[in-house]
């Protein structure tokens, strides 16, 4: 039931900080994060994992893009990332004391499921699936399992299944840190950071009567551009699939540093170029990007944080966001860029939770 609601995209948008919530629900202790949900030997399990091989498709792979970051950046344990049908047929190099983590919504996707049937075979430390069906087959048959809350997503486009999966990678990395003797400072932070999350979704949300005039740009546009960097660069990424998914505008994402390897020919006044710009380490290097594209008369959108000084930006092309701790970040400028998809797909008229060619659970191969 849609209730009052005119889409269930827009309905799975607006129940994120529930969703999370529930994803989060007796998962978290006051500085510390309680691993045994994962099984009663689950911390010295964790604290011997040596690499880490994600496997996922579509918004799934996404999650997982952003983890590495996480992942090596705070725990330095080597982590690669790819979609499952590519994964599946090649010959992977798998080292020792490998986990292979699957992430699904549905837990039914044929290539992803085939990845961790394969590695159900041997040659891996474990297997954990991060999904939101319970009784799915990829949390059967995983030997862990990290279910996300988000309640049943009927949208096609993925939404609150994204950002639960999210906050479970970054709960899995603050369990793997807190698993070996490392920084135990930076475990209460993702922890206290995690627990702001449902608030700060809250006030992202507020941002769609801006967004929706925003949207209205869009009307006659072809073509879209995201950029980001670093843990922002997936978060494109995924602005740019849901985009291209429910609204038919062909999009595409770039590391921002990539721009002038070959995007920038692109640019012009028809080509409306999105970035995620929060306030972090890379904010100035993305900058520098950014002036690139306004010097070719490029349409610049930026989703920037409230407290940094938009030099040059006209205020009906920034829109701003809540400040916050760098590592959530990335789940929240998820928020206004499915907010945007959803509106330019609303301009354009086309079927919001059932986008043509698309099914929600891919089970062919
Ligand atoms: O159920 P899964 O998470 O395994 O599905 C993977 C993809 O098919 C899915 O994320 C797809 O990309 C979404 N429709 C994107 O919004």
């Amino acid at each position: 039931d849609k209730g009052e609601y005119r889409h269930y995209m827009l309905k799975e948008i607006f129940e994120q900080p529930g969703a999370i919530n529930d994803t989060l629900a007796g998962t978290l202790g006051t500085d510390h994060v309680l691993t045994a949900i994962l099984g009663p030997d689950a911390e010295a399990r964790l604290g011997n994992i040596e690499h880490i091989h994600i496997v996922a498709c579509g918004t799934s792979y996404h999650a997982g893009l952003v983890a590495r970051y996480w992942i090596e950046g705070q725990v330095g344990i080597p982590c690669q990332v790819e979609v499952a049908s590519e994964y599946r047929y090649r010959t992977v190099a798998v080292p020792a004391n490998t986990l292979l983590i699957t992430i699904s919504q549905s837990g039914e996707t044929a290539d992803t499921l085939a990845a961790l049937r394969f590695a159900a075979k041997g040659g891996y430390l474990a297997t954990l699936a991060i999904c939101n069906v319970a009784g799915s087959s990829l949390v059967r048959e995983a030997d862990w399992r990290l279910l996300t809350h988000a309640g049943p997503e009927i949208g096609v486009a993925s939404t609150k299944a994204f950002t639960t999966q999210l906050v479970a990678l970054l709960w899995l990395t603050t369990a793997l840190l807190q698993s070996r003797s490392g920084n135990q400072a930076q475990v209460a932070a993702n922890v206290a950071a995690l627990r702001q999350l449902p608030e700060l979704i809250s006030r992202a949300l507020e941002l769609e009567p801006q967004i929706t005039r925003l949207a209205e740009r869009f009307a006659n546009k072809h073509h879209t551009l995201f950029l980001g960097r670093g843990p922002h660069y997936p978060i494109a990424m995924e602005g740019a699939l849901k985009l291209k998914e429910i609204s038919y505008i062909h999009a595409e994402a770039y590391a921002a540093g990539e721009l002038k390897h070959g995007p920038l020919a692109l640019v012009d006044e028809n080509m409306p170029v999105v970035s995620v710009a929060p306030s972090d380490s890379l904010l100035e290097k993305l900058r520098s990007n950014l002036e690139e594209v306004r010097a070719r008369g490029g349409e610049l959108i930026t989703f920037a944080c409230e407290s940094i000084d938009q030099e040059g930006a006209s205020p009906q092309d920034t829109l701003s966001l809540p400040e916050v701790a760098d590592v959530i970040s990335p789940v929240l400028y998820t928020i206004p860029l499915q907010m945007l998809s959803y509106h330019v797909a609303l301009v354009k008229g086309t079927d919001v939770d059932k986008p043509r060619n698309l099914a929600k659970s891919v089970t062919v191969e």
